[in-house]
């Protein structure tokens, strides 16, 4: 019997998986979602399941954290049993984290049909370890669903059959769309006593945060923002510590929160003067949002928020003045969108699988 397996495990997958579970749902296609556990904690998993409709998933793998060889190496384990037992026709993974790389490799072990959603992306920065997981799950993948044409082409290059790589849009922004109603900035702002002008940011990157000169240089950078405006950063786990000890927690107008949700998250976002990120998919929903973004990273594998949005990359010394120069300037009435960020990624995406199936 077909049955599709969608395989998420990190906070960036969830949002990306929902319209996809939902236009293959409205073609009756057989389905099953596995959760890796590679996140656990409810503010990096289970809310976005409660906030953005998701089933609960079939099975959870209950994989959590470790090292790279370690948590990739569990996962692999617990798919590989897994399939095995509920043979899928076809896997479909998300993004580029472990889990996603993970069950790249079982899959196409298995013999297994394999579906890459944000496939070609690419940073050309190898020590990113989610460009390493891109390029390994690309390789191996039979259908290539691309957000953008920069995307394409990097798989073209690569050597990858045409026929096998579909410009579908972002289901990323399916959902934000989707929500769009629900992104209330001044109940958000009134939520957390947010009286001024703010900035949001959120930092999780190992080349941001792992290191502590990094971190010092970071938690300097940030405190000159925090001069200027008011900064509220909901904190991911991997940067908490590293951070604090660098004296983040030390300037009264930095707010520092836990992970927010979806909701609330976007919500601020929204109402932002500008946003500080090295998140990959807030590159993106800020572009959409038209709100200005600012990428503390030396590259981007999403370089069409750059050439079509509001993104642009700095560097930490940089950081204050450009902060300075958006309060200044102010957000732009009208901003560019990509082509086929349309909000329906998801359908397109669904029907592509169903045709391949049949
Ligand atoms: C992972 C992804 C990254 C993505 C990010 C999204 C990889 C290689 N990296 O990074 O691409 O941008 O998720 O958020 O897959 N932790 C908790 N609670 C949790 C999960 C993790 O406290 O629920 C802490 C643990 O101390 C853990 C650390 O965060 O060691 C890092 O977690 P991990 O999943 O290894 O990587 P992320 O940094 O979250
Ligand atoms: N996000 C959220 N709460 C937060 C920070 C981020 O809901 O406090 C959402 C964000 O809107 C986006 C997703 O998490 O939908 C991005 O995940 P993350 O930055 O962890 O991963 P990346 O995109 O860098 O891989």
């Amino acid at each position: 019997m077909t049955l599709v397996v969608h395989i998420t495990g990190a906070r960036p997958n969830f949002p990306k998986a929902a319209p996809v579970l939902r236009g293959l749902e409205r073609l009756a296609v057989p389905q099953q979602l596995v959760h890796t556990g590679q996140h656990y904690d409810d503010r990096l998993s289970d809310i976005f399941f409660r906030e953005l409709g998701l089933p609960q998933p079939n099975i959870n793998l209950g994989v959590g954290s470790g090292t790279h060889a370690q948590q990739t190496a569990a996962t692999m384990v617990g798919l590989e049993k897994l399939f095995d037992e509920i043979r899928p026709t076809l896997v479909v993974v998300y993004g580029d984290v472990n889990s996603t790389v993970a069950a790249a490799l079982v899959a196409s072990k298995m013999g297994i049909a394999l579906a890459h959603v944000e496939a070609g992306l690419r940073s050309f920065d190898m020590s990113m370890p989610e460009e390493i997981n891109r390029i390994v799950t690309d390789r191996l993948c039979d259908l290539l669903f691309a957000t953008s044409a920069d995307a394409v082409a990097h798989l073209g290059n690569e050597g990858v059959h045409p026929g096998r790589i579909h410009l579908v849009g972002n289901p990323m922004i399916d959902t934000l769309l989707r929500n769009l109603d629900r992104f209330d900035a001044d109940r958000a702002r009134a939520e957390h006593g947010i009286v001024e002008r703010y900035v949001v940011a959120t930092l999780h990157r190992p080349g941001n945060v792992d290191d502590p000169a990094d971190a010092a240089a970071l938690v300097k950078a940030m405190h000159a923002v925090a001069d200027q405006v008011e900064v509220i950063l909901p904190l991911h786990p991997r940067g908490r510590a590293r951070l604090t000890a660098a004296g983040l927690l030390t300037h009264p107008r930095l707010r520092v929160v836990e992970p927010l949700g979806y909701i609330e998250f976007l919500s601020l976002v929204r109402g932002a003067d500008a946003v500080i990120t090295d998140s990959g998919g807030v590159q993106e929903e800020t572009t959409v949002l038209g709100v200005p973004c600012l990428t503390l990273r030396p590259n981007t594998e999403r370089p069409v928020t750059i050439t079509h949005g509001t993104n642009r990359l700095v560097t930490r010394e940089q950081l204050p003045d450009v902060v300075a120069d958006c309060l200044r300037t102010g957000r732009s009435e009208t901003w560019p969108v990509p082509p086929l960020w349309d909000g329906h990624a998801g359908a397109r995406i669904a029907d592509i699988i169903a045709q391949s199936l049949s």
